[in-house]
C-alpha cells in the first residue's frame, strides 16, 4: 500500500471553498460548442473543443456589460471574438493552430461578400461540376496519421472540388468554397475526431482497430457539400435571425475589426502592453491528453501541413498531451530578450512554491514510479501544463486593466484516481500574482455528487468550471 497524501489539496480547497458555487444557469452545453449547432454563422466549422456564443455574452453581461476591448489568447474558432464584437467590443485574439485561424478569417471573408455572386456559383457549381477520374492534379497531400481516411472515390471528389476552387474567378467566393469542403471533411471520412485520437471507422479497413467502431453515415460528398454551401448562404443571407440577445446588439458592430493572431500565447503574450485589455475571456487545452494536432490532422492536411510542420504545432502547443516536451528554456529565453529576467524567476518561484502544484508532482512521480500510471509522460505533462499556465496568468494579469475581470473555463481532471484541481491551483497562481479570487463558478452535477468537497472518500464527480478572477483598482 502506497500512502498518498492530500492534506495541501484539502488546505486549498477549504481556503476556495466560498468562492466555489454551483451556477444553475450553466450546464454542459452552454460551456461546449454545443449550444453552437443551432446559431447562425458559429454552426458552420463544428470545433468540438469551442464554447458556446451564449456564454461569453452571459459572462459579459453579468460583468461587464459595458463594451470595451475584450482578449481570447486561446481564440480556437473565435467563438469569444465573434460574440463581442456581436455587442460591440473590439476584440484580439491569439489562436496557434491554423485550424481555428482559417475557420475564423473565413467567416471574416464571407461577410463582405456579393451575396447574389455566390449564388449564382453555387447554382453553377450544381450544374458544371463532373467527377474527373483520371490525371487528377492532386491537391491533398497525406501524413501518417490520416491515410486512408477517404474513400478512393471521396479523395477524388475532394480534389476535382479543389481544381475547381482553383478557377473561381471571384477570391472571397474562392475562399468560401474552400472553406466549405474544410468544414465537410470529418463526415465525408473514415474518422471521427476523439479528444486524443482520431477514430477509425471499420470501413477503413485498418488491421489494427481493436474494436469495431461503427461512426454511422458517412456522407457522400456532393451532398455533404451541397448542403454546407447552402447553409453558408442561406446564415449570410439571414444574419443572426435566430438569436435571443438580437435586441442588444448593435447593427454596425461588423464595422469593428477582429484581430487575431496566429501563434503562441506564450510568445505573443508577453510582447502586449501593461493594462491594456478590459476583459479576458478564454478556454486554454485542458490537462487532459487531448491532442488538436491529431483530432485535426485532416483539416492540417488540407491546408497543406505536412508531417515535419503538424509535430512542430504539436510541441508549441500548451503542454496538454503526452509527447509535449518542457518549453523552459524557450520561456526564459523570451523574457531575457525582453529584459524580464526579474518576470522570469518570479513566474518560476511562485509555481516552485505553491505547496499543493508540489504536492501533485510528488504524488505522480510516486505513482508513475510505481507504473500505476497509464502513461509514464503524464506526470511531465502536468508539471508543464500549470507551469506554462502559470506564464499565461502572469501575463494575463499584467495586461488587463485595474478593475477588469477574467474569465476562464476549465475542467479539472484525474490521473491513477488522484484528483487535481485545477481550478484551485490556477486560481491560487491568480491570487499570487495579484488577482482577486470573485468566483469559481461549477457547473451542476449529477444527483447526489459530491463535487463539492475535496477529499471526501469515493470517487466524486470532478469539477467543470468557469472561474472569473478580478484585478483590483
Ligand atoms: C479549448 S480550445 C478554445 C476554443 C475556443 N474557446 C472556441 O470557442 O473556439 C483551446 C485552444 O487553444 C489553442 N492553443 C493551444 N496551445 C496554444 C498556444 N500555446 N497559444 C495559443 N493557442 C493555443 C488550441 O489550438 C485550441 O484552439
Amino acid at each position: 500500500m502506497i500512502k498518498i497524501s492530500n492534506a495541501k489539496r484539502v488546505t486549498l480547497f477549504e481556503n476556495y471553498q466560498n468562492q466555489i458555487e454551483i451556477d444553475p444557469k450553466l450546464d454542459r452545453t452552454l460551456v461546449s460548442f454545443q449550444a453552437n449547432k443551432k446559431e447562425n454563422f458559429y454552426r458552420w466549422f463544428k470545433y468540438k473543443e469551442g464554447f458556446s456564443k451564449r456564454l461569453v455574452k452571459y459572462f459579459l453581461f453579468k460583468y461587464h456589460p459595458s463594451p470595451g476591448h475584450i482578449l481570447d489568447p486561446f481564440a480556437g474558432v473565435g467563438s469569444t471574438l465573434f460574440a463581442a464584437r456581436e455587442l460591440n467590443w473590439d476584440t484580439t485574439g491569439i489562436e496557434l493552430l491554423p485550424v481555428g485561424v482559417f475557420a475564423l478569417e473565413s467567416r471574416i471573408v464571407s461577410e463582405a461578400v456579393n451575396l447574389d455572386k455566390f449564388k449564382q456559383e453555387i447554382d453553377s457549381f450544381k450544374t458544371n461540376f463532373h467527377l474527373v477520374q483520371n490525371n487528377i492534379p492532386k491537391k491533398i497531400s497525406h501524413i501518417s496519421i490520416t491515410k486512408g481516411a477517404f474513400s478512393k472515390e471521396t479523395e477524388n471528389y475532394l480534389n476535382c472540388f479543389l481544381n475547381y476552387c482553383s478557377n473561381i474567378y471571384n477570391d472571397k467566393i474562392k475562399r468560401i468554397f474552400k472553406f466549405a469542403a474544410f468544414s465537410i471533411l470529418e463526415e465525408i471520412s473514415f474518422t471521427r475526431k476523439d479528444g486524443q485520437y482520431l477514430r477509425w471507422d471499420y470501413r477503413a479497413n485498418k488491421s489494427w482497430g481493436k474494436t469495431k467502431f461503427n461512426k454511422g453515415r458517412i456522407y457522400p460528398f456532393i451532398e455533404s457539400i451541397n448542403k454546407k454551401l447552402i447553409q453558408l448562404y442561406q446564415d449570410l443571407k439571414f444574419g443572426n435571425g435566430n438569436d435571443l440577445f438580437t435586441q442588444f446588439e448593435d447593427n454596425k458592430s461588423h464595422s469593428k475589426k477582429l484581430n487575431i493572431l496566429q501563434g503562441s500565447s506564450l510568445k505573443l503574450m508577453p510582447k502586449f502592453n501593461n493594462d491594456f485589455f478590459d476583459f479576458i475571456m478564454t478556454s486554454p487545452p485542458y490537462c487532459n491528453r487531448y491532442d488538436y494536432t491529431r483530432t485535426y490532422a485532416l483539416e492540417l492536411i488540407f491546408l497543406g501541413y505536412n508531417d515535419e510542420q503538424v509535430k512542430n504545432l504539436r510541441q508549441e502547443m500548451l503542454s496538454c498531451t503526452v509527447e509535449n516536451k518542457e518549453k523552459i528554456k524557450i520561456l526564459k529565453n523570451i523574457y531575457e530578450k525582453l529584459n524580464r529576467t526579474d518576470v522570469f524567476n518570479k513566474v518560476v518561484s511562485i509555481y516552485e512554491s505553491n505547496e499543493a502544484m508540489q504536492e501533485v508532482n510528488n504524488v505522480l512521480k510516486l505513482l508513475n514510479d510505481r507504473k500505476l500510471l497509464n502513461n509514464s509522460n503524464i506526470p511531465r505533462m502536468v508539471k508543464n501544463y500549470f507551469l506554462e499556465m502559470a506564464f499565461i496568468i502572469f501575463e494575463m494579469y499584467r495586461v488587463l486593466k485595474k478593475g477588469g475581470y477574467s474569465v476562464m473555463v476549465n475542467d479539472n481532471v484525474r490521473y491513477g484516481g488522484q484528483e487535481i484541481p485545477v481550478d484551485l491551483i490556477l486560481s491560487n497562481f491568480a491570487v499570487n500574482f495579484g488577482f482577486e479570487l470573485e468566483k469559481i463558478w461549477t457547473l451542476p452535477v449529477g444527483k447526489g455528487n459530491s463535487s463539492q468537497q475535496m477529499g471526501n472518500h469515493g470517487r466524486s464527480e470532478l469539477r467543470k468550471c468557469v472561474y472569473v478572477w478580478r484585478k483590483p483598482e
